[in-house]
């Protein structure tokens, strides 16, 4: 079995070494990985680029978010590091922009908007000053995105369905919060199974504990997987 290339494993791993055994332990099982900001600090660019060499994608989900100069240059050297297939970046109008002038004519790197952090709830958006809600929120980003010409965004499987109607068939809409049938939630308030985020219009799936931390990752990827064989995307 090859692996599904909408599978993406976030390795949030305390080391570089454990995230390397973890690489091997999965095998063929998975082609995409997530870096984030923990394995950065503890050579995730390195590990970044040992992965593009074996032939995996890469998601950097660095969730950038500064001046427009800033973003701009940092964009403009990630991807001409030539280890990033997907780059994270905060929604905001000014931010996108710069990371689309970043990215320039260099479309193998995708940029995705970071709508609204999965950790903040309506009541939290009203203490930091914003008039809406957390979908009419996601909402006006994802026009934003489009207007930005950035490539898709990262939106929770209850949300998918707003980023896929706005956005059309293209946009990709990467979905974490992914639990297959029946297992544990840990901190992940809106999940839903592999099928069910497939069908609600995510593009691809991005998948940490249930594969880190099982005692089988290479079978949990595996059933993972079969489970995502299940979903069909939804006719938008
Ligand atoms: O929960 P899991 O280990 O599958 O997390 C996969 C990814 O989901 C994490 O790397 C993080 O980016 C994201 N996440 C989230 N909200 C949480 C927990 C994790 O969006 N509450």
């Amino acid at each position: 079995m090859t692996a599904d290339p909408r599978l993406i494993v976030a390795l949030d791993l305390p080391t570089r070494a454990e995230a390397e055994d973890l690489v091997e332990t999965l095998g063929d099982s998975v082609s995409f990985y997530k870096v984030g900001l923990q394995l950065l600090a503890t050579g995730g660019m390195e590990m970044a680029r040992d992965l593009k060499a074996r032939g995996r994608s890469v998601f950097l989900d660095w969730k950038l978010h500064d001046i427009g100069a800033t973003v701009e240059k940092a964009t403009a050297a990630i991807v001409a590091g030539g280890a990033c297939d997907l780059l994270t970046v905060h929604a905001e109008p000014q931010v996108m922009a710069a990371a689309v002038r970043g990215r320039g004519g260099e479309r193998s790197a995708k940029i995705l908007g970071v709508t609204v952090l999965t950790s903040l709830n309506g009541q939290d958006l009203a203490e930091m000053g914003y008039g809406m809600g957390v979908e009419a929120l996601i909402e006006r980003r994802v026009r934003q995105a489009v207007d930005a010409g950035i490539d898709g965004v990262v939106a929770s499987p209850h949300e998918a369905h707003i980023a896929r109607r706005i956005g059309g068939p293209d946009f990709l809409v990467v979905t974490p919060g992914v639990r297959p049938a029946g297992a544990a939630m840990n901190d992940q308030a809106r999940a839903a199974t592999p099928a069910d985020a497939l069908a609600g219009g995510a593009s691809h799936l991005v998948v940490g504990r249930p594969i880190t931390a099982a005692p089988d990752p290479r079978a949990a990827a595996r059933a993972i997987s079969a489970e995502m064989d299940d979903g069909r995307r939804a006719a938008f």
